[in-house]
């Protein structure tokens, strides 16, 4: 018994140190070595001049962002492989193209193959990212107004900087007023949503990378995009106003407007519009005896002062009282 167990530890001991001569060396390195870690291909043999990092030192932010991550295997800092011995640029080529010949002749214009300017063309641009980022939101992007209108995803995206602005809800309406500046305008009217503050982006109603809605929204319908934070305008209604179950913005504009609450239109002139037909009394309250000063006036007044219409038709996205028809109760 004894002698068993006594040959057996040697063996084990002979073992482990025929392990340890074999893969003493380039061997035992490599299994040191993180399976992650670039490869990375001598300067000699690529014939590369110097480090990116030396001539382009304020871009490497980008190795603290989500594409920097090494132990990410999806990531360009993972896949890629530097050409000038410095691990850090490993990542640049995913997004760049091969800067092999950029790097030996650095003044020599023309030799990146992906620039990222605003006067570069856009698809080649688009195609580096996409790349790796088809998946997600971007399967609408294709036939977007934005892909149709050229624009690329550095437009919107900045990769070097370590917090990219658009992703970051207090700044992202910011890089969209840099296009859309009627927006920025209502945005700073009297009566708007809290986007100006910071409070929510763009992005929560719309979906910047193309949706199959008008106006690229973040879903199926307006209604359904502001029930996801308005769910008391949903109903089921036992009365409902049809116009608010159809579409908020008949009445609403969601940028923003000098009528609060957001209102298109001054109440009673927004009732107006789809309510004036004869016989009804809704289309009497402007008319010339009703107005301040004419004898109908005290009659009609509270259609005009005040809330107007909707001093009486208080409930005016839908009512649930039985007899809230009328949408008052
Ligand atoms: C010896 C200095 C030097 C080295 C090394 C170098 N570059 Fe450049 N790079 C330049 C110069 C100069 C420009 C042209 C700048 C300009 O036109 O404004 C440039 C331009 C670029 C551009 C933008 C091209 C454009 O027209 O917008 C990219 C991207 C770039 N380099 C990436 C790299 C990467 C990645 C590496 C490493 C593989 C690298 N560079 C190595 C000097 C260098
Ligand atoms: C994830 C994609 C991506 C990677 C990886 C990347 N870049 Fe860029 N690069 C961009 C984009 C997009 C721009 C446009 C400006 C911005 O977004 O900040 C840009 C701009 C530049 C510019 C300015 C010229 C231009 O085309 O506008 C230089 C220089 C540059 N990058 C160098 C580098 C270097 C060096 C590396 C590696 C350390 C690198 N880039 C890695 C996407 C990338
Ligand atoms: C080699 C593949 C690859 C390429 C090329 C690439 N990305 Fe990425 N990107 C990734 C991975 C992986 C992540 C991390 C995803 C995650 O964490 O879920 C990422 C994350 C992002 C994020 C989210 C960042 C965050 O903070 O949440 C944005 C935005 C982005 N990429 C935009 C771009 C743009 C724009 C380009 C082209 C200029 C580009 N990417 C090119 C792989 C890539
Ligand atoms: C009109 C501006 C705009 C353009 C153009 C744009 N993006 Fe975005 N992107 C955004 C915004 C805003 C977010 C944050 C989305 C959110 O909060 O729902 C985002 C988020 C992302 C994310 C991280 C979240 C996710 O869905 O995985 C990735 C990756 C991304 N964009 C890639 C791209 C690529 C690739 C392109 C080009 C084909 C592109 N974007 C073009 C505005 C834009
Ligand atoms: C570089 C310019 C540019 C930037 C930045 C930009 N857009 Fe646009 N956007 C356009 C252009 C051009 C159009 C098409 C013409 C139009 O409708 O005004 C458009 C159209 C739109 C549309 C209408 C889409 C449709 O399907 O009808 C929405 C919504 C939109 N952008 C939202 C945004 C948001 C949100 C941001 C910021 C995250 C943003 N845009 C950033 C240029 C830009
Ligand atoms: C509360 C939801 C909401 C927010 C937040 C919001 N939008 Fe909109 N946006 C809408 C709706 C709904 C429409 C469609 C209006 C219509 O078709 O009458 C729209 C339409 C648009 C259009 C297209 C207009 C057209 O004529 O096709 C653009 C561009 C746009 N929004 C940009 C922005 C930008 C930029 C921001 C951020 C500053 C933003 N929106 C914030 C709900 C919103
Ligand atoms: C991301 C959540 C969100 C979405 C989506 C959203 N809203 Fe809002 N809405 C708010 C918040 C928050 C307020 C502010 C409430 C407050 O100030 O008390 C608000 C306020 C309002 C107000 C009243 C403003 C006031 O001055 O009292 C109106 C009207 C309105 N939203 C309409 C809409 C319409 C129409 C849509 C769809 C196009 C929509 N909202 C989508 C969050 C949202
Ligand atoms: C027929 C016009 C009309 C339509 C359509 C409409 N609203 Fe309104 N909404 C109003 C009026 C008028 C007020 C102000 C009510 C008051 O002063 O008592 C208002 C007020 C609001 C308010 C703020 C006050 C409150 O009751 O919380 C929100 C939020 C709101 N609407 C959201 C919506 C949403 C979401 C939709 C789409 C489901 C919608 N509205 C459709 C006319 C409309
Ligand atoms: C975009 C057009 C539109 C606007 C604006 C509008 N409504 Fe309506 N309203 C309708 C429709 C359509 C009906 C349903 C009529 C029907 O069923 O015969 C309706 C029904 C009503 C009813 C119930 C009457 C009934 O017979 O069922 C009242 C009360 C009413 N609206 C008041 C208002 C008030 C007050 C405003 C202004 C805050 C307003 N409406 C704005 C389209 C509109
Ligand atoms: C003093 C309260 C009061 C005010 C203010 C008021 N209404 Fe009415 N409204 C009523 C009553 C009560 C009814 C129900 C009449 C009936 O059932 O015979 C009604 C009915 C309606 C109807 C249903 C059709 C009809 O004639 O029966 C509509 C539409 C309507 N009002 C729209 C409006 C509009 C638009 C305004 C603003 C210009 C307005 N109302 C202001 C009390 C008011």
């Amino acid at each position: 018994m004894n002698q068993t167990i006594q040959k057996c530890r040697a063996v084990a001991v002979g073992l482990a140190l025929l392990m340890a001569a074999g893969l003493s060396g380039s061997a035992f390195a490599q299994l040191g070595k993180a399976p992650d870690e670039p490869q990375t291909r001598s300067r000699a043999e690529t014939g590369a001049t110097k480090p990116c990092v030396e001539c382009h030192e304020g871009f490497y932010a980008i190795t603290k962002t989500k594409h920097g991550v090494k132990g990410d295997a999806r990531t360009p800092a993972a896949t890629g492989k530097s050409i000038t011995g410095d691990p850090a640029d490993a990542m640049c080529g995913a997004c760049h193209g091969d800067l092999t010949e950029h790097n030996k002749k650095p003044r020599t214009p023309g030799l990146v193959p992906v620039t990222f300017g605003k006067k570069s063309p856009a698809e080649p641009q688009n195609e580096a990212c996409l790349a790796c980022h088809e998946q997600g939101s971007r399967i609408h992007w294709k036939g977007s107004k934005h892909e149709q209108t050229k624009q690329t995803c550095a437009s919107c995206h900045r990769m070097h900087a370590s917090k990219d602005p658009v992703m970051v809800t207090e700044t992202q309406a910011s890089v969209c007023f840099e296009c859309h500046q009627d927006r920025r305008a209502e945005l700073h009217r009297m009566s708007t949503h809290p986007t100006k503050t910071g409070f929510f982006g763009c992005s929560s109603c719309h979906a910047s990378h193309g949706s199959t809605t008008r106006a690229s929204l973040q879903k199926n319908t307006v209604n359904e995009t502001c029930y996801q934070c308005h769910a008391q305008m949903r109903g089921p209604f036992l009365w409902e106003h049809r116009s608010a179950q159809d579409d908020c913005t008949n009445c609403h504009n969601p940028h923003g407007t000098n009528n609060a609450p957001m209102l298109k239109t001054r109440l009673p002139y927004l009732c107006q519009q789809c309510h004036q037909d004869g016989g009804n009394h809704s289309s009497t309250a402007f008319g010339g005896k009703t107005l301040p000063g004419g004898a109908n006036f005290a009659a009609n007044a509270q259609r005009v002062v005040g809330n107007a219409c909707t001093n009486c038709h208080m409930k005016i996205h839908g009512s649930n009282h039985p007899s809230g028809a009328r949408l008052q109760r």
